[in-house]
């Protein structure tokens, strides 16, 4: 492969790229990498899946484990300093305390974490403790158990309330419940998540929901965008202070004198992208440089041809160099969209 710049519409004609930080030309630096490690889910939640579970790729399509090292190491030396394992669901793989190690240790990264489902957690959480992990996100849309089934089609949420109990008592430091707010569905928890915040040190963070769904259950008037949850949660609740979060937690508050904290995260409206510093790599390894871009590099493809880690490192630095100033110009180019979140690893 030719180092061959794909830049489009510079800004001036004394823009250089960098050769090995990862910049673009909105003065955002990327060095928080989400790789997918499979695209598999025990769950079937009603915006993400179909019953019957989406297409999987022949096996050889996604990324081996050797592809996945070779990744983690190349962004390691791109100035990725955070990553988080995604899927599908990560735990259903075998190697994931491995990947952690190795991400650690070989590539001395110590921000390592995990979104899950937490299901599959009680096996894990020795190995993924003593690998290094530094926390985990778990999806939970429902504290009523009726409801969760509804929501995933599994009967699981015991298991879920006792695997956040075993994060809680484990040396992983942060823990984040992450629920995705429908409209005249769960919308009637919000007090009962908030009280989650009382007595554990963790954040509950209401997400809006995003168009990613083969049967768009997006188009049923469930959308509750985030200035209304906050305005809600502003009504419903005494004494929410602001306080400090992530990049994605765009609204976060604390309510006086309670352990954990409470945020909005705007994932349709998107008001969050002057601050973007994320790079996606999907299950069968394509580069996203937008969560809504429909513009996929194969890092898979170029290094099954063979190509050297210069020219991975180009072809990465070129596509975030164009990448789009916010995720609706990114949305607005043509492209496959894909089917599921499972497959874009969220
Ligand atoms: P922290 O590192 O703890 O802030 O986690 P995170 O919010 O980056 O990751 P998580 O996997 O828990 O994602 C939570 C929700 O935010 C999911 O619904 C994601 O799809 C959404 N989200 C994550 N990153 C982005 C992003 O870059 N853009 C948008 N629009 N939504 C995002
Ligand atoms: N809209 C918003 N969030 C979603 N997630 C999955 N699908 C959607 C969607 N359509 C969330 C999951 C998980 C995170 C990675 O993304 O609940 O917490
Ligand atoms: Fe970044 Fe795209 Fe998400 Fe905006 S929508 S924060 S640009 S990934």
């Amino acid at each position: 492969m030719k180092n061959n710049l794909h830049i489009s519409a510079p800004r001036g004609s004394d823009i250089l790229r960098p050769s090995s930080k990862i910049v673009d030309q909105h003065d955002r630096t990327f060095d928080y990498l989400r790789l997918a490690v499979n695209e598999k889910c025990n769950l079937r939640c009603i915006y993400c899946m179909p019953e019957e579970g989406i297409g999987l790729l022949k096996e050889d399509l996604y990324l081996s484990q050797l592809e996945i090292k070779r990744i983690l190491y190349l962004f390691s030396q791109m100035g990725i300093s955070k990553i988080r394992f995604t899927g599908g669901e990560p735990l259903l793989r075998k190697d994931i305390p491995e990947l952690i190690s190795y991400a650690k240790n070989q590539c001395e990264i110590d921000k390592i974490y995990l979104t899950t489902n937490g299901i599959l957690l009680n096996k894990y959480i020795k190995e993924l403790e003593s690998a290094g992990l530094a926390g985990i996100n778990i999806s939970l849309d429902s504290l009523i158990p009726e409801r969760f089934k509804k929501i995933t089609r599994r009967n699981k949420l015991d298991q879920v309330l006792n695997n956040i109990e075993l994060v809680q008592d484990s040396n992983i430091s942060s823990l984040k419940i992450n629920v995705v707010f429908m409209r005249g569905f769960n919308d009637d928890e919000l007090l009962n998540f908030v009280q989650m915040t009382k007595t554990n040190k963790l954040t509950v963070r209401f997400i809006e929901l995003m168009p990613f769904d083969a049967h768009q259950i997006w188009k049923t008037g469930k959308f509750y965008k985030s200035e209304d949850i906050v305005r809600d949660l502003k009504n419903q609740v005494k004494g929410l202070q602001p306080v400090t979060g992530s990049n994605t937690e765009h609204y976060i508050f604390q309510v006086d004198g309670y352990l954990g904290k409470v945020a909005v995260i705007p994932s349709y409206s998107r008001n969050l992208c002057t601050n973007c510093n994320r790079v996606r790599v999907t299950a069968d390894g394509s580069l996203k440089n937008c969560l809504y871009s429909k513009e996929e590099k194969s890092l898979r493809d170029e290094i099954r041809k063979g190509a050297s880690d210069q020219e991975l490192k180009d072809l990465v630095c070129n596509s975030f160099f164009a990448k789009h100033k916010d995720g609706w110009e990114a949305q607005r180019v043509e492209g496959n969209l894909r089917k599921s979140m499972t497959q874009i690893g969220g």
